[in-house]
């Protein structure tokens, strides 16, 4: 029989109590998650009485453990005995001794220490409920996306240089489709989760005072990425105004923030965004426009994806003035590839047919020079 066991522990005993309450289901679940794993990877022992439910908490990307959802658990914690009762989203803790250190240790480790610090997670709304999903972290460089010399110069400026120096701050990238947006996403998402900062996509309308909560309590230092932002900020979206509100206030940071915050978002229609979301100081600062790539870029592009000087500058001028983006070349490379595969040609004989294909399935519209 265990020490614990033996003592038999009534809840009532314990002096004050104190509760985690949260705002939803999966807050519930991954205050659950800390509490019951720091109590345990601490205590001397435990014990579980009248275990009720016990629910499943994804706490990396594809890895999850299970937690005690509907319950109580006592554990010998310091020489103390603390009774944790976990009944539907409310988590409960007593102790036949003062609590004060202990709740204050797992406030700072739900704050400072939960599961999702350091990880690339997507914020989803689903049945109005709200889920955290855990993401594979991307392993974009910089380097590797062909941007103009002054954006990439000053993209780190204004993202992570800022969460190292704690100041908040917006950027916005705007520009057609297949210019390189969600790459540079990519690319800052990676160099801030090297840095150990947590990153935050958001693809969709959401309960954004929910997410201001969220982000502030368990995730600043961080980056919120908001992908396509005007398909859910959009001006249009005007009967969404309770929730772009809140938007804007969490963009603002009315509340001064203990830990920074920098926003990125992403637009093909700058001109549909919200005005107080595009041009209003403090939210977004810097508006960097991806545009088609001049004909220098396309080099460039082609030379990334097919290597230096396997395609000759007669056959990259052929990408010229189609408005090729740097999605084109990259599909251009696939279709190559399958070329090769199956012919047994080398990429530059294949290269010719393969614009003739991407042509096929995405029509380009040559560029206009000059004035019409
Ligand atoms: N500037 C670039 N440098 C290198 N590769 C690029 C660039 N732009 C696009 N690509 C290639 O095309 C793919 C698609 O680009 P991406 O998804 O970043 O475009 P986007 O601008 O986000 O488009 P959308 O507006 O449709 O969301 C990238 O994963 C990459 O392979
Ligand atoms: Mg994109």
């Amino acid at each position: 029989m265990s020490y614990l066991d033996s003592l038999r522990c009534d809840p009532s005993k314990g002096k004050v109590a104190y509760s985690f309450s949260s705002r939803s289901d999966y807050l519930a679940k991954l205050n659950g998650f800390v509490v019951q794993s720091f109590l345990k990877a601490n205590s001397t022992d435990h014990y579980e009485h009248e275990v009720h439910a016990r629910t499943e908490y994804e706490f990396d990307c594809g890895r999850s453990e299970t937690i005690i959802s509907h319950g109580q658990i006592f554990y010998s914690f310091n020489g103390s005995i603390v009774h944790l009762n976990s009944h539907h989203g409310d988590h409960e803790l007593t102790c036949n001794e003062d609590h004060k250190d202990i709740i204050e240790k797992l406030k700072t480790e739900i704050r400072s220490n939960n599961p999702l610090r350091g990880k690339f997670v997507q914020v989803v709304t689903c049945d109005d409920e709200f889920r955290v999903n855990i993401k594979n972290p991307p392993t974009t460089e910089l380097a590797e996306c062909i941007l103009d010399a002054s954006t990439a110069a000053d993209l780190f400026e204004n993202t992570i240089d800022q969460l190292d120096i704690g100041a908040d701050n917006g950027i916005i990238l705007y520009g057609p489709p297949g210019t390189g947006k969600s790459m540079v996403c990519k690319a800052v998402a990676h160099a801030a989760l090297k840095k150990g900062y947590t990153v935050c996509l958001v693809t969709q309308l959401i309960n954004f005072s929910q997410l201001a909560y969220f982000v502030d309590r368990y995730l600043a230092p961080c980056i919120v990425i908001f992908e396509d932002i005007d398909s859910y900020a959009g001006e249009r979206l005007q009967g969404e105004g309770r929730f772009i509100a809140d938007l804007l206030q969490m963009l603002s940071g009315i509340e001064q923030r203990e830990r920074a915050v920098v926003s990125i978002a992403t637009t093909n229609h700058l001109d549909l965004l919200d005005k107080a979301v595009r041009n209003r100081p403090v939210r977004f600062n810097r508006k960097y426009a991806l545009d088609l790539p001049s004909d220098h870029q396309i080099d460039m592009l082609i030379d990334k994806y097919f290597g230096v000087e396997v395609i000759c500058p007669a056959q990259k001028s052929l990408c010229y003035q189609r408005g090729y983006t740097g999605s084109h070349i990259a599909e251009l490379k696939r279709t190559v590839s399958n070329i090769t595969r199956r012919e047994k040609c080398d990429e530059g004989q294949a290269f010719e047919r393969a614009i003739q294909t991407v042509e096929k399935h995405f029509p380009s519209h040559t560029k206009t020079l000059g004035f019409n």
